[in-house]
């Protein structure tokens, strides 16, 4: 959480730190805060309470600088005050961090001992105190005593009043990117902040400390000993990571994903011959990820946070159904408290979008110590995820912006779906045949997902019906109760709508005691199978006055008194109906959100990269 920025170089600092700030806005967003080396090298510093909108509006138009750093906070220790908003300063040291130093207490008391006292109630600030009181003219020095002294997670940018024009940056857990181009030396929380300068970046190595000056960036470890940048190049460009004529990143970030689908895709089809006959298959060679990975498996663990847990709830369904081997899902946060069963013939999946969530990260580095093997489905490239992980499946969805997922969820889908039909047809569970039909199926998707895109005008009436509502339930089962979880979660978090997902079967043992007129109900049955018992279950709510939104396939017979709103999805076979009707429910999120005048793309209390547990 929190997104921070530092630039050196020969532009205007506080604009590049500004603009820098927007992108990264969507890390953190009460409040804000800059600090420049201005005119006579002294240190400016400029914070307030809000977005970075607010921020921009403090800054004096005559504040000139080519050397600062930048922060938009997601408040953990400290309430959200311009105290406690970032960069923190203690006598030579300026610096902004993101992340979370469990051990701030303890020094704070050891520190205040000396007569530092800090004016704010965060942990940041203590960091300040401590790299202040180890500083004698040598950052190096005091950034290595100081990382010893600190546990927890942090990345840091750090100012020394006497050494204008450089700055020094260290992380451990939290990511940093930086690059050095024409204009000048720039690192951030992530590559979005980057991209108007360069596609060329690099990911800070944990632990390595980075100097920064207009003319270039020296990496070196801890001890001093050189390092260098191992710099890769990302492959979208500035339009991404931008709103493109639709009013929120959500609304335009739904309306890419049959392009991001088929990014994750594509590039992972071969055509395999058997006898005489060519077949479409996933293969993942271009990704090092060799079938035995899947061999030999006696059980699958699938953890992670938030959507991307949703999205590997229909993973578990996928690999049961193909594979007939156990496989769980665990919330990455309590994964490590089960005191899990891990060898190394279970696969442990991680599953993160962003590739920095702490839990996640801790779960994988709890599998990989078990000696489980590891493979992580991760949408941005050299994250600590990826990096981590003994296999990893980059979903290519391109930068998500809103902090509500929509094209990394799908995308996270189809990764499972490939993932699955790889490892059935290496563990020969599927011939090339069965793998190559449902390839084609899940391709078809695609089109399904453009014809639903239509259906968005109608999405928004219905979300007219919702935005009075203060509860409201998912139902479904199967598939569709995996996907009731990742609907609800969507609504609640942008509308402020309670919500909740339930296992339609499962309504009548109490939850049904709530359904009443004024709760509306989103039944999603789009699965032949359970066809029947799905709409007994929509009686049920209907026979308590439910307002109900049916989401469902075409062919399906169910009688017109027992909703009051019908989507029928593309015509597309059960397994892959998932894909279209998550479009649908994003876009009831997103137009209720919308109508009832919320902040769609940057919900409160919310951030969208999870960096502390
Ligand atoms: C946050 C975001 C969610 C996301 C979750 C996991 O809560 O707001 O949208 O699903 O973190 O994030 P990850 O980057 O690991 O997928």
């Amino acid at each position: 959480m929190c997104g921070i920025i530092g630039f050196t170089g020969v532009k205007n600092a506080a604009k590049v730190l500004l603009e820098g700030l927007s992108e990264l806005e969507y890390r953190g967003y009460d409040s804000a805060g800059i600090a420049c080396f201005t005119g006579d090298n002294t240190i400016t510093t400029i914070k307030t309470v809000g977005k970075v909108a607010s921020l921009n509006a403090c800054i004096p138009p005559e504040l000139e600088s080519s050397c600062g750093i930048g922060h938009t906070r997601w408040a953990t220790h400290g309430g959200v005050s311009k105290q406690n908003a970032h960069p923190h300063t203690c006598g030579k040291v300026t610096l902004i961090h993101n992340g979370i130093i469990e051990n701030y207490l303890a020094l704070r008391d050891e520190l205040s001992q000396s007569g530092r006292q800090p004016v704010s109630q965060t942990d940041s600030e203590i960091a300040a105190m401590l790299i202040d009181s180890l500083y004698q003219g040598d950052a190096l020095t005091a950034i290595r005593e100081a990382a010893a002294r600190l546990t927890g997670a942090y990345a840091f940018c750090i100012l020394f009043s006497d050494q204008p024009g450089t700055i020094y940056c260290i992380r451990k857990g939290s990511p940093l990117v930086a690059c050095h181009c024409e204009s000048g030396s720039i690192i951030a929380s992530d590559m979005v902040a980057l991209l108007r300068y360069s596609k060329d970046y690099f990911v800070l190595e944990e632990n390595h400390v980075a100097r920064m000056t207009a003319d270039g960036i020296s990496l070196c470890d801890l001890y001093g000993n050189p390092a260098v940048p191992d710099y890769q190049t990302v492959t979208w460009d500035t339009s991404s990571a931008q709103k493109n004529g639709f009013k929120h990143y959500m609304e335009k970030e739904i309306h890419e994903q049959p392009e991001a689908l088929s990014r994750t895709i594509m590039p992972r089809l071969i055509k395999y011959q058997e006898n005489d006959t060519y077949y479409t298959l996933p293969d993942f060679a271009a990704d090092n990820i060799p079938d035995t990975l899947f061999r030999g498996l006696s059980r699958i663990i699938i953890t992670a946070c938030g959507t991307a847990m949703h999205a590997g709830m229909m993973g578990k369904i996928l690999f049961e159904r193909l594979l007939r081997i156990p496989v769980t899902v665990d919330i990455a946060s309590e994964f490590r408290y089960q005191n899990p069963i891990l060898d190394q013939n279970t696969l442990v999946i991680t599953v993160s979008q962003s590739g920095e969530t702490a839990d996640t990260l801790a779960a994988l580095r709890l599998a990989k110590t078990a000696g489980a093997r590891t493979l992580s489905i991760v949408n941005v490239k050299g994250s600590s995820i990826a990096r981590e992980s003994g296999y990893v499946f980059y979903t290519h969805a391109g930068p998500e912006i809103a902090v509500a997922s929509t094209k990394a969820y799908t995308s996270q889908l189809a990764a499972f779906y490939l993932i699955a039909f790889r490892a059935a047809f290496a563990n020969k569970k599927f011939s090339a045949q069965e793998c190559s039909l449902n390839m084609e199926r899940l391709l078809s998707v695609i089109p399904a997902l453009h014809k639903i895109l239509e259906a968005k005008e109608y999405t928004q009436e219905i979300s007219r019906h919702l935005t009075k509502a203060t509860d409201l339930f998912f139902i479904g089962r199967s598939m569709d109760y995996a996907l009731s979880c990742e609907g609800s979660i969507k609504l609640k978090e942008i509308s402020y709508i309670h919500s909740e997902a339930y296992a339609a079967g499962e309504l009548k043992h109490g939850t049904l005691s709530l359904v009443t007129a004024d709760v509306p109900v989103i039944a999603l049955a789009t699965q032949h199978d359970v066809l029947s018992k799905m709409i007994s279950n929509i009686k049920e709510v209907r026979a308590r006055g439910a307002f109900v939104i049916l989401v469902t396939v075409k062919d399906a017979v169910i009688e017109e008194s027992l909703y009051d709103y019908r989507i029928d999805l593309p015509d597309s076979d059960d397994w892959f109906a998932v894909f279209p009707a998550a479009v649908v429910l994003q876009l009831i999120a997103y137009h209720t959100s919308y109508l009832r005048g919320l902040d769609v793309d940057q919900p409160r209390n919310l951030a969208k990269s999870v960096t502390v547990e």
